[in-house]
């Protein structure tokens, strides 16, 4: 065996551990076929963390993670945690992991399957060939602001966020923005909402200042609400998408959704140290523990651990097709079903993927 690498697995609430239990197969079958080693260790975040520790972010889960190479989440949070204070959510310990973690650029690939054309909201002839590059900030912003909750001398309450942001860390998320639109069409669409908010009008002026180090790439400058509707109207107009924290959030649901299958979708946050990696879906309470669960955007989260923070870019390759062929071959959990008697369960999906693996 060569490399050893330490994949920290946080499985989370809900359907969580069903699909971080697919997405380990198929590392261990990539691993075995590249011949490195995978030192797993598994931690508590979210729900269950808040049920056994009294916080979603337990120090033990801290000290893992910022030690390991990369970190597979599968999801947290469900109504059981809802009522909770605010520091006492799953979501808040979401938040703080990706804070620790120092992960400020999140990658969110939106790729149509010709063969899930027909799940899609919109027209066959829009959604097809759909293929976008959604890159968030996630560490700053009204996320991470100043907030306050208050009452006024007369009693009328009030709460306040603060959408706040720093020239480098507008800088340093354009970086994978621009870069990530080197490696694909060269387009890249920089949202704001410059037209009311300092904080884009800051965004904005980096991107200017930063376009000739890129010359080789086409800027464009377009307002979230504008981009919001042509991501449904012309999905086609766009290559990279980058963003700050709130508006990507948004507009990666929307996006999310144009190719008719969320539970597809993969994400990867990336800064300096190791990197997150989390299908886009939540985390499903109504179907947990159930084998139902679709593990396709655990898989290709796999795929995209492999490649920006394992250095495997072929296995990424590997993964992404054999997922492909599956589906090509009319592989199909519940939720790609449409309503069909006849579906994959969670591990017959999974073991779809692998034959095309091997
Ligand atoms: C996401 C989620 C999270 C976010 C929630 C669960 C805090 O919606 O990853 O997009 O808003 O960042
Ligand atoms: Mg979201």
């Amino acid at each position: 065996m060569g490399q050893s690498m330490r994949v920290a697995l946080l499985p989370g609430d809900g359907i969580g551990p069903d699909v971080i239990a697919a997405g380990v197969r198929v590392l261990d079958a990539v691993a075995r076929q590249d011949r490195f080693s995978i030192e797993y260790s598994t931690h508590l975040l979210g729900g269950v963390a808040i049920d056994e520790m009294g916080e979603p972010f337990p120090a033990q889960t801290r000290d893992a993670v910022i030690r390991s190479d990369a970190v597979l989440l599968g999801a947290v949070g469900g109504p059981k945690w809802d009522r909770g204070p605010g520091h006492l959510r799953p979501e808040a310990g979401l938040l703080a992991l990706r804070k620790a973690l120092g992960v400020y650029a999140n990658l969110r690939p939106v790729r149509a399957f010709p063969a899930l054309l027909g799940a899609s909201p919109l027209r066959e002839e829009v959604a097809r060939g759909v293929d976008v590059m959604i890159v968030r900030e996630l560490t700053g912003g009204v996320y991470f602001g100043e907030r306050q909750t208050g009452q006024l001398q007369d009693g009328e309450r009030f709460a306040r966020d603060t959408m706040y942001y720093t020239e480098s860390e507008i800088r340093r998320v354009l970086v994978k923005g621009f870069e990530a639109a080197r490696l694909r069409k060269k387009r890249l669409t920089s949202v704001d909402k410059a037209n009311v908010l300092d904080s884009s009008r800051l965004w904005r002026a980096v991107v200017d200042e930063m376009k000739s180090e890129y010359p080789d790439v086409s800027v464009e400058h377009a307002l979230v609400d504008s981009c919001a509707m042509h991501l449904v109207t012309r999905p086609h107009a766009f290559d990279v998408i980058v963003t700050e924290n709130l508006f990507g959030d948004i507009l990666s649901d929307e996006a999310a959704v144009l190719t008719g299958s969320i539970g597809v979708l993969p994400s990867a946050s990336i800064g300096n140290g190791p990197g997150l990696y989390e299908p886009i879906h939540g985390s499903a309470p109504d179907i947990a523990g159930q084998n139902v669960a679709n593990p396709l955007g655990t898989i290709l989260s796999v795929a995209l651990m492999l490649r920006y923070s394992l250095g495997f870019p072929e296995a990424a390759d590997r993964i992404e097709a054999a997922v492909e062929a599956a589906i090509a071959g009319g592989a199909r959990t519940r939720d790609l079903a449409a309503g069909a008697a006849a579906f994959l369960h969670t591990d017959e999906m999974t073991e779809a993927v692998l034959a095309h693996l091997a």
